[in-house]
């Protein structure tokens, strides 16, 4: 199966406009209190490494990896591959994601995190597919939403691919051998 990618769902300059509206809101909401971006990784460097260069006020940044996996494990479980270098408790504490689908990764993950105290711990993503919603989950800053299909571009990945996309694209699949 061939992949397509020529289908341009969001362009960049849409996506720097998104990233200005996200960034006035953040400074307009803490002012000059610091701020720890905790950036979701792979798929959310390309927005985090936007959105902190929009913020005025003293930014600590990190990056977390996990994965997880629902539904065929009873419990439902999230796993932590890499975890946060800093200490969170009595910070303000902002997640960011670039996608959230079902929600169920973001909300294992703010459940994990809030058990470390931080001060306040709010959640800011980059596209969000509402369609495909099953765990409700507050979206504290949403940026641009999509439509139930599979995009890449902006960091955002199909198998490791096209995370350097300047657009996001729907990915689209046509015969081939
Ligand atoms: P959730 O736990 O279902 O909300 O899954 C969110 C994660 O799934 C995101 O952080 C992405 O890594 C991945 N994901 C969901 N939809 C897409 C998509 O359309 N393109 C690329 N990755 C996606
Ligand atoms: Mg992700």
């Amino acid at each position: 199966m061939l992949l397509d990618t020529s289908e341009v769902l969001v362009t960049s300059s849409e996506i720097r406009s998104m990233v200005e509206r996200v960034g006035k809101s953040l400074n307009a909401d803490y002012g000059d209190e610091e701020l720890v971006v905790i950036g979701v990784l792979t798929g959310a460097y390309v927005f985090v490494a936007d959105l902190v260069r929009e913020l005025r006020m003293p930014v600590v940044v990190d990056f977390i990896q996990v994965s997880s996996y629902d539904g065929t494990v009873s419990s439902g479980q999230l796993t932590v591959k890499k975890d946060i270098s800093v200490s969170i408790e009595g910070r303000n504490v902002l997640i960011v994601e670039d996608i959230i689908d079902t929600g169920y990764t973001l909300t294992k993950l703010k459940d994990m995190l809030l058990k470390r105290n931080p001060k306040s711990l709010k959640i800011c993503t980059a596209f969000n597919k509402y369609e495909r919603r099953v765990h409700n989950i507050d979206i504290d800053y949403k940026g641009i939403c999509i439509p139930n299909k599979f995009i890449v571009g902006y960091g955002l990945d199909y198998d490791g691919e096209f995370r350097n996309l300047r657009d996001v694209c729907v990915v689209s699949q046509y015969g081939g051998n």
